[in-house]
């Protein structure tokens, strides 16, 4: 691994501290708090997703948390089935148990790195990534998960990402990332903005827009699409 990233978060780490934040991810209404428009992009991405494959039956959600975009999704959707997939044993138990409620379909909850998993051929009609890919650290990790999303997909299926992004020009993130830093401290307080920051600092490496769309398209993705971007979040995916 790349000594960048030797100082960052393990998989442990952040499977503990998922495990502890349970209830800030179970709320349809609020969503993340800290993510710049997660419910407004969540809506967006259900819109998108139930416009395209109407008589979709299996949705892959990676780092799923407590199921917001899979229950989102789910009522926007007839009968489907759900393959959860997260590092907190935690959320997991939450996103079945919210899902249940929501859903006829069969919930097949996997807590493990989605780097370890290699799903079959053809398998999701549709995958999702709610704020969790930036998670992954080298480019040859990023390479890996999204050919294995490429190819677990069935003809036609799509990937959709909403996360938190960097820039490929620093000039310009460090403008969007501090007035992403005022959003903060506006919406939820120099504490918060203070946390975050600090989060972000020991735990994520997030990768630009372009990097993605461009590693989409490398991966065999006919074509991308960019549904939203505000300060360093944004949502974006690829139709195979
Ligand atoms: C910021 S939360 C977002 C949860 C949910 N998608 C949402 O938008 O409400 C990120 C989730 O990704 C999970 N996660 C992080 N890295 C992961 C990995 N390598 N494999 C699987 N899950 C991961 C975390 O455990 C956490 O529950």
């Amino acid at each position: 691994m790349n000594s960048n990233y030797l100082n960052k978060s393990t998989v442990e780490d952040i499977r503990q501290k998922f495990n502890m934040l349970v209830e800030s991810y179970s709320d349809l209404e609020s969503g993340q708090k800290t993510a710049v428009d997660s419910v407004l992009i969540a809506s967006i991405i259900a819109g998108v997703v139930s416009n395209l494959h109407p008589h979709a039956k299996d949705l892959l959600d990676i780092g799923c948390g407590a199921g917001n975009y899979s229950i989102r999704i789910a009522t926007a959707m007839n009968s489907l089935n759900i393959t959860l997939v997260d590092l907190s044993e935690k959320m997991l138990e939450r996103a079945e148990e919210r899902l249940h409620k929501v859903i006829t379909g069969k919930i097949i909850a996997i807590r493990e790195d989605i780097r370890n998993l290699r799903f079959n051929e053809g398998s999701f009609d549709m995958v999702v990534a709610g704020t969790s890919l930036h998670h992954l650290r080298t480019d040859e990790e990023w390479h890996a998960v999204f050919s294995n999303i490429y190819r677990s997909l069935k003809p036609g299926g799509s990937f959709w990402v909403s996360d938190l992004i960097t820039h490929d020009n620093s000039r310009v993130h460090e403008v969007l990332w501090k007035k992403y830093g005022n959003y903060l401290g506006q919406n939820l307080g120099k504490e918060i903005e203070n946390w975050v920051y600090e989060q972000m600092e020991v735990e994520d490496t997030p990768k630009s827009v372009g990097f993605q769309l461009d590693l989409m398209k490398t991966v065999g993705f006919s074509n991308t699409e960019i549904l939203h971007k505000n300060m360093i979040f944004a949502a974006f995916g690829g139709i195979k």
